[in-house]
């Protein structure tokens, strides 16, 4: 009997990386200022783990958001999302040029860049997908390097996209 024949297929994917803040340039360094307050104001009296979202859109708009938890666990929404979503709904057609992320956790110090959780992927891959542009993704923690992401396909191969349906 023959043995099955398999092959292998690896998905390399790329970050920039930058050492701080000052390093970015200075429209991402504004985004990220964006996300960094909205940190503060995040509604996460369950998690204590606070995210920021600013959204830099094609027009030139900024869209903020941050997490929003409730006492029903699940009811509660991601900040990536909450912006990502009232940027659709203010701005539908508008293509999404990048999006920033910031987190404070009051129980430990992030010291790795924040990567969206995978429903946010599916979300901003959704908007990526529509407007056919790169939506750049600026990750950081509350120290320590800032990943910046060119595309959602860096973190999101292989997505699920209206291409199957
Ligand atoms: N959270 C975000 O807002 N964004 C992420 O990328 C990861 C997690 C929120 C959800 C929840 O309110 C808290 O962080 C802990 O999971």
């Amino acid at each position: 009997m023959p043995q099955p024949k398999i092959s292998k297929l690896t998905i390399v994917t790329e970050f920039e990386v930058y050492n701080s803040a000052k390093d970015l340039d200075k429209k991402d360094a504004e985004l990220l200022l964006a996300a960094q307050k909205m940190v503060k104001t995040a509604y996460a009296p369950y998690s204590e783990f606070q995210v920021g979202a600013a959204i830099l859109m094609e027009n030139g708009k900024i869209v903020t958001g941050n997490n929003q938890e409730n006492a029903a666990y699940p009811s509660g929404l991601c900040a990536e999302r909450v912006a990502i979503f009232y940027a659709g709904a203010q701005y539908p057609n508008v293509a999404i040029k990048t999006i920033a992320v910031a987190v404070k956790s009051k129980n430990v110090v992030i010291k790795e860049p924040l990567s969206p959780c995978g429903a946010c992927r599916q979300a901003i891959a959704e908007y990526e997908n529509n407007s056919g542009k790169p939506i750049r993704i600026i990750m950081s923690g509350e120290k320590g390097q800032i990943y910046i992401a060119k595309s959602i396909e860096s973190l999101l191969p292989l997505m699920f996209s209206k291409k199957y349906l």
